[in-house]
């Protein structure tokens, strides 16, 4: 087959890479990708469909900034906030939870981080310093790789799986397989997952919960895409359905809610931490070597708080308080404004399959699973590395999900958040003309060439 010509020029993006110098470019992690994209971009002037970065891509709310706005002019930027956060947000962070997952959660352990990326580490911090003999992480994966860095920081060991093949019931003994060792102190998962946007059916939340309280692990709920299941109508505030968790089946678990995606407010840094009540006030027998007390939420937020941030910044407590305040009161519908990114995936997932490609995670046992922030894509004769670059060529970004902790190695995920309903038609000309350079059965691939 004679090389086609490609929609970014071959040579350009062929010189890009090598540039770069990475021992595999589809191996590289989100930032590098990044980097050579914006490179591409720059030496060609042709834009990308770029689905890299799991970026927002809509705008932050009025009634947030305009909150911040009025406690900076109120001068509590001289001012050190409480630890914990400020008593207006406490309260709204325990009504936030109520509202949308039914649970009744103290407003003295629900606090606000830096980011939920603060809390996951706060979390693992306290979680695998609390019993003796208890210091392991385990991951559900396929996961957001930046919680394993954390672990590495934080000196963790920790073990994953891809959940893939362990959907329903299969979960409960692959999940004993490890908990039954008695070391592991707490799982984590994402969600709606990122990256395979895959959600855990209420019985698999139930087979977590209860072996998380049989084995004194701790759950870290990471809900990083907070109600971004489309497939539901959770926009309410205090009726059903209620966002499905794990806190239903076990008071062994850590909410961590992030305002970046469900909140457009990523450049802010704040998320929320909840605890349920019986945690917070239990005592570890490891912790006072660490934290100078054996007291659980005593350690977290005067030991762990303390020593990494001494809490968040103050205008911003008051900007995501004004928030919370009117979405517990049913004024904003925080569900409503993200909805846009589950309509573009329908959309985008249809051109990439109607091209030839396929969805890897597909399936919530026996329902498809939802549209929403990403989704996952593989194309028959590549392998995730070698479909990333691949990709570069026809002028659109993605990561491979090897990177992921997914055992699925064919795959990429994309991000749907950058790609407005203007760039369809791009999109849907790019992957044609892949399609039609990439026929089934031949094993052309303009990366051997
Ligand atoms: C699964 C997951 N957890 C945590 C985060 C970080 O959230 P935040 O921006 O609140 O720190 C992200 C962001 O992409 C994520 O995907």
């Amino acid at each position: 087959m004679t090389t086609p010509s490609t929609p970014i020029d071959m040579t350009t993006v062929k010189k890009e890479i090598d540039a770069m110098g990475l021992p595999s470019v589809g191996l590289a992690s989100i930032r590098e990708l990044n980097r050579i994209v914006n490179n591409i971009e720059t030496a060609t002037g042709d834009r990308f469909i770029r689905m890299e970065m799991g970026v927002p891509g809509l705008e932050p709310p009025e009634i947030a900034v305009n909150a911040e706005i009025e406690a900076l002019k109120k001068g509590v930027g001289s001012k050190y906030p409480p630890f914990d956060g400020i008593p207006e947000l406490k309260q709204e962070i325990s009504a936030f939870v109520k509202n949308y997952m039914d649970k009744d959660i103290n407003p003295v352990s629900c606090f606000p981080t830096v980011g939920s990326m603060q809390g996951c580490y706060m979390a693992m911090m306290c979680t695998t310093r609390r019993m003796k003999g208890k210091d392991k992480l385990l991951f559900i994966d396929p996961g957001f790789p930046v919680n394993k860095n954390q672990a590495m920081v934080l000196g963790a060991p920790f073990e994953n799986f891809d959940v893939y093949e362990f959907r329903g019931e299969k979960l409960r003994g692959k999940l004993e397989s490890y908990l039954e060792k008695g070391d592991v102190a707490a799982l984590m998962y994402s969600n709606p997952n990122n990256p395979a946007w895959i959600c855990f059916t209420e019985q698999e939340l139930q087979i977590i919960g209860e072996l998380a309280t049989k084995y004194d692990c701790i759950v870290l709920e990471d809900l990083a895409y907070f109600g971004m299941d489309f497939r539901q109508d959770y926009s309410a505030p205090g009726v059903a359905p209620f966002i499905p968790t794990v806190a239903k089946y076990t008071e062994n678990y850590i909410l961590l809610i992030s305002s970046s995606k469900s909140f457009s407010l990523a450049g802010q840094r704040i998320g929320m931490t909840a605890i349920p009540d019986k945690l917070f006030n239990s005592d570890g027998d490891n912790l006072k070597q660490w934290f100078g007390t054996n007291n659980f939420g005593y350690a977290y937020i005067f030991g762990a708080m303390y020593a990494l941030s001494s809490g968040v910044s103050h205008s911003n407590q008051y900007g995501l308080a004004g928030l919370l305040k009117a979405v517990n009161a049913g004024e904003y519908n925080f569900v409503e404004a993200v909805t846009e990114y589950g309509d573009r995936a329908g959309a985008m997932k249809k051109s990439f399959t109607d091209n030839g490609f396929h969805i890897v995670y597909d399936m919530d046992e026996d329902q498809k699973i939802a549209d929403g922030f990403y989704f996952t894509i593989a194309y028959e004769g590549f392998t995730g590395e070698e479909l990333v670059e691949e990709l570069l060529y026809y002028g659109i970004s993605a990561i491979s999900l090897t990177t992921t902790g997914s055992d699925r190695h064919e795959g990429l995920r994309a991000c749907v958040s950058l790609t407005g309903k203007e760039r369809f038609p791009e999109l849907e000309d790019r992957l044609s003309r892949f399609a039609a350079d990439h026929p089934k059965g031949s094993d052309f691939k303009i990366i051997n060439s």
